[in-house]
């Protein structure tokens, strides 16, 4: 493989999400042939079975299912709502999940949050969703980042820790698209 092509799709779809800040911190510390863009879901309309019976996708669902498809991995960042990911997230993965483009995809689920437990719960549910869909869920490490806002400015992680824990996770996804492409 020459440039490793991810695709990061935040689950927030605030301005400031700290979610989305993540992605676009992970951009600057990917290893040197991982190319990540993001792709942002605020103009993804709620899943509904006769929008695409009667018409297809809409235009920006059938532009995330195109870049989810040339994508060699992909990684979801998923804040915490009540518990489990958040609705826009399981949303967009319900239409990316049509016709199984998403099955055999190497795919990195990543959480974080305010609170003290960094989105775990959310990122169960996202990972029992990949699951379910036959994804290639990077297992270990697992990275969910607890007072994720007392850790990322302008786009950049400013904790040492995580941004060690994150480049290291990263490190790994790359090496196993690698593996899984040979
Ligand atoms: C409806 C709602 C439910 C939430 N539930 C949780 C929760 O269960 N656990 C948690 O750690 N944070 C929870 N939060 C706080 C979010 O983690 C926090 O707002 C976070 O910044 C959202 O991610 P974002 O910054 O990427 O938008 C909740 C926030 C909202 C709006």
């Amino acid at each position: 493989m020459d440039t490793i092509n991810i695709l990061a799709i935040p689950g927030s779809l605030r301005q400031a999400s700290l979610n989305r800040q993540l992605v676009r911190a992970l951009q600057s510390v990917a290893p040197s042939d991982v190319q990540i863009s993001v792709f942002y879901l605020n103009d993804i309309p709620i899943y509904n079975q006769d929008v695409e019976l009667a018409d297809g996708f809409p235009a920006a669902v059938q532009e995330m299912r195109d870049k989810i498809e040339a994508a060699d991995g992909l990684i979801f960042a998923t804040p915490e709502y009540n518990g489990a990911m958040s609705g826009a997230l399981k949303n967009a993965i319900d239409w990316a999940s049509r016709g199984g483009i998403m099955a055999q995809k190497p795919v990195a689920p990543i959480s974080g949050s305010p609170g003290a437990l960094g989105g775990t719960k959310a990122q169960e549910s996202l990972r029992a969703v990949l699951n379910h869909l036959g994804m290639h869920v990077l297992s270990r490490p697992a990275v969910a980042i607890p007072q994720m806002n007392e850790k990322l400015a302008d786009d950049t992680i400013t904790d040492e820790m995580t941004l060690k824990f994150v480049t290291d996770w990263l490190s790994t996804f790359r090496n196993w698209i690698v593996q899984l492409n040979k």
